[in-house]
Formats: structure tokens, C-alpha cells, sequence
């Protein structure tokens, strides 16, 4: 993929729907009773692939181009799988799903892509079996793919030791199929979109602090669901608006989670020009962003603010002025690629000062970009970054793999150029 120059970029755009709440509703539309209708849908592969799940246990779900309706049936309402399940490249659907299977009454079977194969599932593992599930990696490996017998599950109480959502959420998810409360604390608040959706359908569920709970064997009801605007899709945009020069660009309705919403505190720390507008605090809280063009500086970014950017940061690398360093992100080195070892890899072949570290990476910015080819390694974030620094380096910049944009945001090069000149 060979990125075009770009002098400036102007006028509006709404970005596609987020990904994690797609997931969501698709997921509990699917254990709700009666039809949830969703727009705005996310129609990424990854969103995509939870949508194949569902269908293969026995779940209608039609898609209007965007307009989802998931015709669910019911917290018992899925039948044994007819196929082995397909996650993909996602995540998400993974880790997920992992909590909905293991209190089913069913035996399945999870497989995915190479990359999803390579990433950690001990992190679910451990609590599902502590919940009494039968899961087991079929490699030994703690990889995908995944066993699961599910049956009913013991309820408890779980310290984890990451600040993740997925974590998280399986946990809460399998806790419903549980004789008890269950519940779940994290070192760092990660996002809530499990925690306000479940309590939208009609769960129980509370938060206090990092600790979230969730009462047994809930009633849930179809919803309609306007899934936002991606805060992570949106962020190539945010990114772009800001670097090139002469821009000013509006992203509508994009999604404000505080437990999202990181990289616009970090941008304003870089002294970005951003402006919201059209606020909306109810639900899931959404705005328009207005971004111009805007002179940053170096930060630093750390603490409990990494997981409310945790997929943000690829991009903050490439937008990293002065001197920015990067920490407490050990996390980076477990998601759809090393974006540690990555970030530094293909920043460092366009002529960027940067070094990797155990939990991060430090830049020293306003080094002159040049023309490189990149290796996206499939990794989708990685690809949207580049393509980013390839408006703002002098050269060709080419993206080996730049097509894996579809995980997340199928338009992304037609959206960029679309406001481009
Ligand atoms: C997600 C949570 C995050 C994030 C991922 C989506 C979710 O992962 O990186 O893209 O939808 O719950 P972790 O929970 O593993 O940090």
C-alpha cells in the first residue's frame, strides 16, 4: 500500500462505529430476549467474526448494511455450535466469548488466525478455571485454540493482575452462568462498556472503584443500540489534523468514555488544539471533536491513564514531539503485534530517534521523517499509524500489509483522502 501526500485536510467525518461496543451488543443482543436492532454497527472483520460466532449457535442475525438486527433468544438460548468457532484476528471476540461458552451446556471448539494463536489466554484461563470451567488450550500452550465443556460455574471473587477489559468482561459474562455475585478487580480501571451494556439490557451490575460485580442468572431484554463513533478510529484522524499543516477537520459523534478518552487528555498535554462540541454525557458519552492544526510538545504518558489509550498509543508514537516517553505498557507487547518492538522497527527505518523499553518506548521528536517501507505485521493499528506519518515524511512510504486496515475500519485510506487535497 503506497501512501499519497496529503497538503491538508478539511471538512467533516463520521467515523465508523467502535469496535468494542459492536462486540458487545451483538453478544448480549444474542443472550437477550427479542430482536435488538444496532446501528451504526462496526462491519470490521473483527466485528464480523463475533456476528459468525453467534450465527453458529443458533443465532438469527441479519445485516442491513450496518443495521444489525440480532434476534436473540435468551441467556439459554444458544444451541451447540455446528462448526468449529471462528474468532479471527479478534481479540475481543475471544476472550468474550470464553466467558458466554464456559456456562453453556455445550462443548465447543475456538480457533483464529496466527496472530490470535500467538496471544496470551492464561489471562482467562486461570479465573474460568477457578470458576470450575473446563477450558484448555488444545495446543498446551495457553493459545488459541481453545476447549471449552461449559456447565455451570462457581461464583468469585478475582484480583487480576492486568488491567483488561477483556479480562474483565469474561469474567462478568461467565459470572451470570455462576450460583453467586461475582465479581472482579483490576489494578487500573479498564474500559466499562461491558459493565454499562449488561446493566442496559437488565443485569445487575455495579462498579466501585477497579471492582466490578455482577448478580447471578439475569433477565435480558432486546435493546436498540446507536453504537458511537470509534475514539480509536478516529484517532488517525485527530493525528492527522493535528500534524498537517493547514487543517481543520470535525469528527462527529465520536465517543468520550472517560475510560476511552486518553488520548484527548494526552494531546491537550501536547498542547493540541481540539474542541469539543455537542457534548452528550448520557450512555455511552459522545461529542464532535474539532481538531486544527496545532505546534506539540513532548510528554509523558504513564499510569493509569495507559489503559484509556492502551490502542491509541501506536499513533501518540508517531505524533511524539520534544522528548515523549512512554510507560507502564507492558501491555503493548500482547496485542495484535509487539507494538513496542514494531512501533520502534518501523519508526526507526524512517529515520526517527526512538528506543524500545521493557514497558514502553522514548522519543526524541522533530527528527525529519523520510520515505521507508514498513511492515504493518498484519497489525492494523500499526498500519493506520504509518499511514499517518507517511502524509508527513518527505518520500514514498509503502505499507507491507496495509490491507489488515479491514479489522477495524475497511474505509480508513478512502476516508483519509476522501478529506484530504
Ligand atoms: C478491548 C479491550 C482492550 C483493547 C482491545 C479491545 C475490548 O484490550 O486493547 O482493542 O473491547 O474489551 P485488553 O482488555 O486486553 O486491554
Amino acid at each position: 500500500m503506497e501512501i499519497k501526500k496529503l497538503t491538508n485536510l478539511h471538512g467533516e467525518l463520521t467515523v465508523p462505529g467502535d469496535k468494542s461496543i459492536s462486540h458487545r451488543a451483538v453478544m448480549f443482543g444474542s443472550l437477550a430476549k427479542g430482536t435488538t436492532k444496532i446501528t451504526h454497527f462496526l462491519e470490521g472483520a473483527d466485528c464480523l467474526s463475533t456476528i459468525s460466532c453467534f450465527r453458529k449457535m443458533g443465532i438469527d442475525i441479519e445485516n442491513n448494511s450496518g443495521e444489525i438486527l440480532v434476534h436473540g433468544k435468551g441467556l439459554h438460548g444458544l444451541s451447540a455450535p455446528v462448526d468449529i468457532l471462528d474468532v479471527g484476528n479478534s481479540g475481543t471476540t475471544t476472550r468474550l466469548i470464553s466467558g458466554i461458552l464456559a456456562g453453556q451446556n455445550f462443548v465447543s471448539e475456538l480457533t483464529g488466525d496466527d496472530s490470535i494463536q500467538s496471544r496470551p489466554m492464561k489471562r482467562i484461563m486461570t479465573p474460568l478455571l477457578s470458576m470450575g470451567a473446563d477450558i484448555a488450550s488444545i495446543k498446551g500452550n495457553n493459545c488459541v485454540p481453545l476447549r471449552i465443556a461449559g456447565h455451570p460455574l462457581k461464583a468469585i471473587h478475582y484480583d487480576s493482575p492486568v488491567a483488561s477489559a477483556q479480562v474483565k468482561s469474561c469474567v462478568l459474562l461467565a459470572g451470570m452462568y455462576s450460583d453467586g455475585i461475582t465479581s472482579v478487580t483490576e489494578p487500573v480501571l479498564s474500559r466499562n462498556h461491558t459493565e454499562i451494556m449488561l446493566n442496559y439490557f437488565g443485569a445487575q451490575v455495579t462498579s466501585e472503584g477497579t471492582t466490578a460485580s455482577i448478580a447471578p442468572e439475569p433477565s435480558l431484554f432486546a435493546r436498540e443500540i446507536t453504537v458511537p463513533g470509534d475514539i480509536s478510529s478516529a484517532a488517525y484522524f485527530i493525528a492527522a489534523g493535528l500534524l498537517v499543516p493547514g487543517s481543520e477537520i470535525l469528527l462527529k459523534n465520536v465517543g468520550i468514555n472517560p475510560t476511552r478518552d486518553g488520548l484527548l487528555r494526552v494531546c491537550k498535554d501536547m498542547g493540541a488544539d481540539i474542541t469539543l462540541l455537542n457534548v452528550n454525557m448520557e450512555g455511552e458519552p459522545t461529542a464532535d471533536l474539532l481538531v486544527r492544526t496545532s505546534s506539540l510538545h513532548g510528554t509523558t504518558v504513564g499510569g493509569e491513564i495507559i489503559p484509556t489509550l492502551i490502542d491509541e498509543i501506536p499513533m501518540i508514537a508517531v505524533m511524539a514531539e520534544g522528548t515523549t516517553v512512554i510507560k507502564d505498557a507492558k501491555e503493548l507487547k500482547v496485542k495484535e503485534s509487539d507494538r513496542i518492538l514494531v512501533m520502534a522497527e518501523n519508526l526507526s527505518r524512517m529515520g526517527a530517534d526512538i528506543t524500545p523499553t521493557e514497558d514502553g518506548m522514548i522519543i526524541h521528536g522533530g527528527k525529519p521523517l523520510h520515505g521507508a517501507e514498513i511492515d504493518s505485521y498484519l497489525d492494523h493499528r500499526v498500519a493506520m499509524s504509518f499511514a499517518v506519518a507517511g502524509l508527513l515524511c518527505d518520500g514514498p512510504l509503502s505499507i507491507k500489509g496495509g490491507d489488515c486496515v479491514k479489522i477495524s475500519y475497511p474505509e480508513f485510506y478512502e476516508d483519509l483522502y476522501r478529506l484530504g487535497e
